[in-house]
């Protein structure tokens, strides 16, 4: 679980405050700690219950509420405000934020619009401080770590390796992860966990227009590893109905709710695949030491590096490293990408196969299996966790190309 930023409210209109509440009761990563009816008696409530931030609607009397407002700011300087009012004018803007307001929303507040919002601030709050490291890049970050899983040719083992590395960062109690099931036509990560879903993303996308996050939370089924998952939509006909603007809501919305997102993508290069890869932190192209494999490997690299930012985040994963048949090596192989093999997922078929076919992921069917090493050791190097975490041994003998 992320940490829960606890908010208090003061709005003397019920007909306002009421779908304000009822908004930020659906976030989970908000607690609501007060709300209040009276301006003149929130200054106490503040006191008493010391929120994380105020949210105060000025509309049932502006000229209190910027008093309010100033009062706050004088007792508590470091007490983050977000002004709600109808009245979005510059004006109103400009009192709101010279009383001492952080942040200003027009109502009817949007809920993505009050995420964002609340996000600076926290950062605010934080004074530039974070909850999360960005391991990626290096930065700090209040967001969640979104990643994408491509795959270089069908079959490849993209499917295994988000449902395993999903699973394996969602052991860490502070984490909470959603996978979420792009291969919209052909995708399995639901029968690789043995979830029989109440909802896809066929029926989130056709109540984008009134997706709240309780709504969305409910529609994803819950792992016993921690996971959860929202798979591809069950009839074929409605993958239709999940349209671009829908997948860019849906994950706004997520990333809100989850530390962590891991897309499993088709191997069609869809615009779906494209904004996924386009919302992500990182994409881990998965690929074989195997030529179409490796051909697709460059030809993807190609164009993926004609759009900026876009190829700077791929990070090439080579799976079943080990496997008989294969006598491309791993140092022609990085010579043909023209860049680093990111990480190494060795051959062990038995184990994964055993896995997909009891419908378990590796961390249940075969904890001790070197797959299952290596990918733990994925998800703490994407995580940002140190290397001593990850088993030694292992690391010798897998992870040498980092
Ligand atoms: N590291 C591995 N060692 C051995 N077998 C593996 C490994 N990774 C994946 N496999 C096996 O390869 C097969 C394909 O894996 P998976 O379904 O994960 O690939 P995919 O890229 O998602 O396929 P699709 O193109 O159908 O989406 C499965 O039988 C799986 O058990
Ligand atoms: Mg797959």
């Amino acid at each position: 679980m992320k940490d829960v930023q606890r908010i208090a409210i003061v709005d003397p209109s019920d007909a306002t405050r009421e779908p304000l509440r009822n908004l930020l009761l659906g976030v989970e990563a908000v607690w609501l700690e007060a709300e209040c009816s009276r301006f003149e008696f929130f200054i106490d409530v503040a006191r008493q219950s010391c929120p994380d931030a105020v949210v105060i609607t000025l509309d049932a009397d502006h000229q209190k509420a910027l008093q309010l407002i100033q009062q706050l700011t004088l007792e508590f300087p470091h007490m983050p405000i977000l002004a709600v009012s109808a009245r979005g004018d510059g004006q109103s803007i400009l009192q709101a934020l010279r009383a001492g307001a952080k942040e200003f929303l027009t109502a009817p507040v949007i809920l993505e619009e009050l995420l964002l919002a609340l996000q600076r601030l926290r950062a605010n709050r934080a004074m530039g401080g974070s909850d999360t490291n960005n391991p990626l890049n290096g930065t700090t970050r209040t967001e969640s770590l979104v990643v994408s899983i491509v795959g270089s040719k069908g079959g490849v083992g993209c499917t295994s390796v988000a449902v395993n590395l999903s699973c394996c960062i969602a052991q860490e109690p502070k984490y909470n992860v959603a996978l979420v099931d792009l291969d919209l036509a052909l995708g399995d990560a639901d029968v690789a966990l043995d979830l029989i879903p109440d909802y896809t993303l066929a029926d989130v996308a056709m109540n984008v227009d009134r997706l709240d996050m309780q709504f969305l939370r409910r529609s994803l089924c819950k792992h016993e590893s921690g996971l959860s998952l929202l798979p591809h939509p069950v009839q074929m006909e409605d993958i239709a109905l999940i349209h671009d603007e829908h997948l860019g809501r849906v994950i706004g919305l997520l990333r809100a709710s989850y530390s962590h997102l891991i897309f499993d993508l088709s191997k069609r290069f869809t615009p779906t695949d494209l904004s996924a890869m386009r919302m992500s932190d990182a994409v881990l192209l998965v690929a074989q030491l195997e030529l179409t494999s490796l051909r697709n490997v460059v030809r993807m690299l190609h164009t993926m590096d004609k759009e900026e930012g876009l190829g700077d985040k791929v990070k090439v994963v080579m799976n079943r490293v080990g496997v008989d048949d294969s006598d491309i090596t791993l140092e022609k192989a990085q010579e043909t990408i023209g860049r680093p093999i990111y990480w190494q997922v060795p051959n062990d078929y038995k184990s994964m196969l055993g896995a997909r076919n009891a419908g378990v992921p590796l961390l249940i069917h075969a904890p001790k299996c070197r797959v299952h090493q290596s990918l733990t050791g994925l998800a703490n190097a994407l995580c940002g966790k140190t290397p001593a975490e990850a088993p030694k041994e292992k690391r010798r003998s897998f992870f040498s190309f980092r």
